[in-house]
């Protein structure tokens, strides 16, 4: 029997699978009727123990658009996981039900123990401050869309690279590809995890740490963006004193290259004013939308459909 395929982090996936998921995704968006009736008769269970708004909606639009259906709940109250049912009791019972599940859970490993018990792929769709594999194919189907490459990029990531699981799985999948230099801008209570630095210094990449973020942008091709996860803070005044450490405004873009574009996977609190929207370097609602289409590219793979 074949083995399944799940996606708990982005290495799971190869550099030239992720290229083949990009190309398909950007198939889709030229010929969407392709693509119409592909996974007809399928399921897709979307299990969130954690809110959602772009993650849950664009799973269930991409499995609408390819002509399958979806099924689950959108918080831990509404299961059984409020009368005490675990994790792994959970994922049995929607592998009876789905043919593919994609979950999300506030708990590091969740996904992990849920592929050791899953009768059907399992889709990690965010675990705690760990990984989100999925937002990060979002990002590299952006940066490909809007400069056509993965290399030879210098990107700022900005905000909470302590907690940020979407900054990680991004340092994880651009470390594989040539040239690319990483400047980290947040506050000292925020930088990025050890593991991580060792992760870049052992792949012998170029990255620096920097507290300005008006002295950063010049060099950027991309600046990504992020919120200060107040869910993942033991106390509240921590994440009042750091919430708005760096807060984008358009003025701040002048120095910026014109190419450069600005990130963020949302959703935003006050790190970027709304006065950037309008900027042609904003690619923040561009990148949700691409979240749509790598999704159904990635469905299609894990449910093996040409
Ligand atoms: N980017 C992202 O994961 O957004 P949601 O939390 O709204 O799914």
């Amino acid at each position: 029997m074949k083995e399944l395929r799940h996606l708990i982090n982005i290495t799971d996936l190869s550099v030239d699978e992720i290229y083949d998921l990009v190309k398909v995704a950007e198939d889709i968006i030229d010929n969407p009727e392709k693509y119409q009736d592909k996974c007809a008769r399928k399921k897709l269970a979307t299990l969130f123990f954690e809110p959602s708004t772009r993650t849950r909606l664009s799973f269930t639009a991409a499995m609408m658009e390819l002509g399958g259906n979806v099924l689950g709940f959108d918080q831990a109250a509404s299961s059984s996981t409020a009368k005490g049912e675990s994790v792994s009791d959970t994922i049995v019972m929607a592998s009876c039900y789905a043919d593919i599940i994609a979950m999300r859970h506030p708990k590091e490993g969740a996904p992990f123990v849920a592929a050791s018990h899953a009768g059907v792929p399992i889709i990690n769709a965010g675990d705690g401050g760990h990984f989100h594999p999925t937002q990060t194919l979002t990002d590299l189907l952006t940066i490909h869309k809007k400069f056509g490459r993965f290399d030879n990029l210098t990107i700022g990531l900005c905000g909470d690279l302590k907690f940020g699981r979407t900054v990680h799985s991004l340092i994880e999948a651009m470390l594989r590809y040539k040239d690319i230099k990483f400047v980290m801008i947040s506050p000292e209570e925020l930088d990025l995890p050890d593991y991580m630095k060792e992760q870049l210094d052992d792949a012998g990449v170029e990255w620096k740490e920097m507290r300005s973020l008006d002295e950063a942008i010049p060099e950027l091709d991309v600046l990504y963006m992020t919120r200060v996860q107040k869910e993942r803070f033991f106390n509240e005044e921590d994440y009042i004193r750091l919430k708005d450490s760096f807060i984008l405004q358009k003025k701040m873009l002048t120095p910026a290259k014109k190419e450069m574009i600005v990130m963020h996977p949302l959703p935003r609190v006050n790190e970027i004013s709304v006065d950037v929207d309008d900027d042609p370097r904003a690619a923040y609602f561009f990148q949700a939308l691409m979240g749509k289409y790598i999704r159904m590219a990635l469905i299609l793979f894990m449910l093996g459909v040409k």
